[in-house]
């Protein structure tokens, strides 16, 4: 029967739909109304508009996700009130159901009617109190709509479907800060849970494109809003204890949760791999896929003065070694050596190795639409890669820099290894940044855990 074929052997075909991030909707204003209390959609009658009916109806009805861009990265959209739909998620990314997912909502509306128990009537909402802790309110009026995840205590019986919370008491809830996300959800008319949508173990998206590179023939619809502002995930807190934690960091700052009223005293409550008993370096096979390309990951802590003079020539003849004997990449042997370097603040071009004048410098944007300025631009640069003493070639190099400062490191981080990665090299140099209490915190954590090595 053909409803009962598996969904890989029934290629699915992809679809990119463009959306203007523009005239989406705004938020009802009025005497009692709060700022972030109901979204409205636009009712025009936009191109725009109708393919988020489109995509709204199919989420609706569908039990394959739907990839939609957020402010962070993109994320793998599923109705969080449907257990079929929320298992669609992980059948198309290709992993298991362990970690819990975070659900989406455009307005403290919808995020209320999650909070009340699903056996009690709608009528008139006359609760005595609000169901969003009281913790919570500086934190959404600084920062919503915008990169930060607050847990909450899910109810009993929950609207949502277990598969959300894998087994916990509690839920994630974020409200995005696209209009597009928000716009979507609404008319779904249910929240939606949205891991990123790349494929199990690779780099979060920041482009409708990587999505694609990633999920081609596994989901039908990639909604496109161009390219991703923030460029790492939203930073998870949980306000339920005390003192308030940290459970990852992301988009907002653990510096900047502390000039919160009750937030002061927050805590860190995650780790990274550095910090979990010295990593470096890692055996092959033990590593920690994660953020991953296909390259090997050489990771530099740069708060090491060490680390920041560049490169050490050593890590590529080590590399060299290790591919000749089969430990690296058995098929690439023989071949000329590819490096990549992701450079941030403090290394020269090519992080120092001896090279080439550079070829050619090429810049790769992603697909933004017309109305988005803030596109990713990575600067590649090519070059011609020599030994320590400069006699003999021994492969070549792709050079990237991504910035000088956290926000714009964070923003073309997952883009500059995807691109690398795309290209062919065998292994990535990156340049960290310093792990301070702003979102290098969160670029530092994607990194320690996509690192085969780190260098400290
Ligand atoms: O920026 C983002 O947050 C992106 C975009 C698409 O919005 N979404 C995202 O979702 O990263 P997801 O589902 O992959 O995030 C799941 C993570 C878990 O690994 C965990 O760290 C935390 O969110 N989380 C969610 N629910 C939790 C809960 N009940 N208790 C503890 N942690 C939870
Ligand atoms: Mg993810």
């Amino acid at each position: 029967m053909a409803q009962d074929l598996p969904s890989k052997a029934a290629k699915i075909s992809t679809r990119i739909l463009k959306v203007a991030e523009k005239s989406l909707g705004t938020f009802r204003s009025g005497i009692d109304q709060e700022k972030l209390g109901t979204w409205d959609v636009s009712s025009d009658q936009s191109p725009s508009i109708e393919i988020l009916h489109e995509a709204a109806s199919y989420l609706k009805t569908q039990d394959t996700p739907v990839a939609f861009p957020t402010e962070t990265v993109y994320g793998l959209g599923a109705d969080a009130t449907r257990s079929a739909a929320v298992k669609g998620i992980y059948a198309a990314k290709g992993r298991p159901s362990d970690n819990p997912l975070i659900i989406h909502v455009p307005d403290l509306d919808m995020l209320r009617g999650i909070l009340k128990p699903a056996n009690e009537t709608n009528g008139v909402s006359n609760d005595a109190h609000d169901r969003i802790p009281a913790i919570y309110k500086p934190l959404i009026e600084k920062f919503w709509p915008g990169p930060l995840t607050i847990l909450l205590q899910n109810p009993e019986p929950s609207r949502l479907a277990p598969e959300v919370t894998a087994g916990l008491a509690t839920f994630g809830a974020r409200m995005p800060a696209t209009s597009l996300a928000r716009s979507l959800i609404k008319l779904t008319g249910a929240p939606l849970a949205a891991p990123s949508a790349n494929a199990s173990t690779k780099p979060s998206p920041t482009t409708a494109e990587h999505v694609l590179d990633d999920l081609d023939g596994r989901i039908e619809l990639i909604l496109d809003g161009g390219p991703c502002q923030v460029g790492v995930e939203s930073t998870v807190v949980d306000g339920l204890c005390d003192p308030p934690v940290v459970l990852r960091p992301g988009g907002v700052g653990i510096d900047e949760l502390r000039t919160c009223p009750g937030w002061e005293k927050v805590e860190k409550a995650y780790r990274d791999q550095s910090e979990a008993g010295k990593a470096a370096p890692r055996a092959p096979g033990m590593k920690y896929k994660h953020y991953s390309p296909k390259a090997r990951v050489v990771l530099y802590e740069t708060t090491l003065a060490g680390c920041r003079d560049g490169i050490h020539p050593e890590d590529v003849e080590a590399y060299i070694r290790d591919r000749a004997t089969g430990g690296a990449n058995g098929s690439a042997q023989g071949k000329m050596l590819q490096v990549g370097v992701i450079r941030t603040r403090f290394w020269k071009s090519a992080g120092g190795l001896r090279c080439s004048d550079f070829k050619k410098q090429e810049t790769v944007s992603g697909t933004a639409s017309a109305e988005r300025q803030d596109d990713v631009e990575l600067h590649v640069q090519q070059a011609e890669l020599y030994n320590t003493t400069g006699e003999s070639r021994i492969g070549s190099l792709l050079d990237v820099g991504i910035g000088q400062d956290t926000r714009s490191i964070a923003h073309g981080l997952f883009s500059a290894l995807r691109e690398l990665d795309r290209r062919g090299v065998d292994i990535i140099f990156v340049e960290g940044t310093a792990d301070n209490e702003d979102i290098g915190a969160a670029v530092m954590n994607r990194l320690r855990k996509a690192a085969s090595q780190i260098r400290s």
